[in-house]
């Protein structure tokens, strides 16, 4: 068979989809399932099994990052990898980051189906806590495999229960045995749904992103005076949760002040005790400020931290920020984004070079080997949200686009 020819099966990528979907469904079509809770096991369960059909070789780390690995006629060359994340935001969408595990997926079957052999291994990845919403940062994974996180730093984050990853882990039955550290990869490739309004409203089937904007997380710790709301006068109170608004706002104004080229984010907030009739002693909240400007990224940071310093004095509550995170612009690796853009014209869709906005595994990946990614339109732009969609055809397009990057970076060849 030609190889030109080839294409993944459109309708057994959307039965998977959402076969999927069903863990952690929600009532208006979404999908909540945080990072080593009991529906990413479930998720993870299913996932291996498809794999085993594959006669893949499974491999779990101490991560719990899930790959699976098909010989190359070349088996000791660098692999080929590609994947994404299966676990989601509270009440996600269904296709953030799984798109790009069962695009992956969709593409070994077709290999496999259709009997095609390939000089380098290949392997499908699905990274661990991608999100980074129930257990912070992003990204940990991916982070851990490159070298860039630290393993017991990871091991002891905790969620808002104060559970920890390690033991996580260890309770759903994916904290392997296999150091999570990187082997030889020749190339990465991350499917994922753009995440944002472009595609859809230009009607560009493939967004080929150049790279992904950098990003800063922090905690802020705002602390105040509880007390009675009723006989307490208004003069003298130091209300953290007044304090911590005006901050947001602070936020919000973050990218105004310095200029264009920036988002920023409160998107958390704890506030303590959290009844109506106390005045608010505690608060934390969330930063997330991004831009393709590193330098610039720095600047919005130190001049956010000295703006919200000053709020605090003048509000009389103490004030304490936490870094939690920062990682930089990622550019892609030139000659695999103009593989994909060249790819996806080749295969007659529309193609649209651009930026990614959000974070992905791919950052890191890009740290260590020749990475890129593709990108399918979000229909709204919506993500992040139960009302997530993209077309079932964009999805196999995106897939058919991985399909043939894949095969020819490994050297594919029909029997
Ligand atoms: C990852 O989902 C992000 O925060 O962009
Ligand atoms: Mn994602
Ligand atoms: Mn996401």
């Amino acid at each position: 068979m030609n190889l030109k020819n080839l294409r993944v099966n459109e309708h057994r990528l959307r039965t998977s989809l959402e076969k999927m979907a069903e863990i952690g469904q929600t009532p208006k079509g979404g999908v909540h399932r945080l990072a080593l809770s009991d529906e990413d096991r479930e998720a993870r369960n299913l996932f291996v099994n498809w794999l085993r059909e594959l006669d893949l070789e499974i491999i779990i780390d101490e991560l719990g990052n899930i790959f699976g690995r098909r010989r190359g006629e070349q088996d000791h060359f660098p692999a080929v990898l590609m994947g994404s994340h299966l676990d989601t935001q509270p009440q996600g969408g269904r296709f953030d980051g799984i798109l790009g595990v069962l695009g992956a997926l969709e593409v070994m079957r077709t290999l496999h189906e259709n009997k095609i052999k390939t000089e380098r291994p290949l392997v499908i990845v699905d990274w661990t806590n991608e999100e980074g919403s129930r257990f912070s940062p992003a990204m940990m994974g991916s982070g851990v495999w490159t070298g860039k996180l630290n393993r017991d730093w990871v091991y002891n984050r905790t969620d808002i229960k104060g559970k920890r990853v390690g033991e996580e882990l260890v309770r759903i039955g994916y904290r392997g045995e296999k150091e999570a550290k990187s082997f030889p990869v020749y190339a990465y490739f991350e499917l994922h749904i753009e995440q944002g309004p472009i595609l859809d409203k230009e009607g560009i089937k493939i967004g080929v992103p150049r790279g992904i904007v950098g990003i800063v997380w922090a905690d802020l710790f705002v602390e105040g005076q509880s007390n009675q709301v009723g006989p307490t006068p208004m003069e003298g109170r130091n209300d953290a949760l007044c304090a911590a608004a005006e901050m947001i706002l602070q936020v919000e104004k973050l990218p105004q002040d310095m200029g264009g080229n920036m988002v920023a984010t409160v998107g958390e907030i704890h506030n303590l005790p959290n009844s109506r009739n106390i005045i608010p002693g505690q608060v934390r909240f969330t930063v997330d400020i991004r831009s393709w400007d590193d330098e610039l990224l720095r600047r919005g940071k130190e001049y956010l931290q000295t703006q919200v310093q000053k709020i605090a004095e003048r509000r009389g509550c103490a004030f304490r920020w936490e870094d939690i995170w920062m990682i930089n612009h990622t550019p892609f690796a030139e000659e695999l984004v103009q593989l994909v853009k060249k790819t996806a014209a080749e295969l007659g869709y529309s193609t649209k070079e651009m930026v990614s906005g959000a974070g992905h595994d791919a950052s890191y990946l890009s740290q260590i080997a020749p990475t890129a990614m593709i990108f399918v339109p979000s229909i709204g732009g919506r993500s992040h949200v139960e009302v997530e969609e993209t077309k079932w055809a964009d999805c196999a397009a995106g897939a058919n686009v991985l399909l043939h990057c894949v095969w020819q970076t490994a050297a594919g060849r029909a029997e």
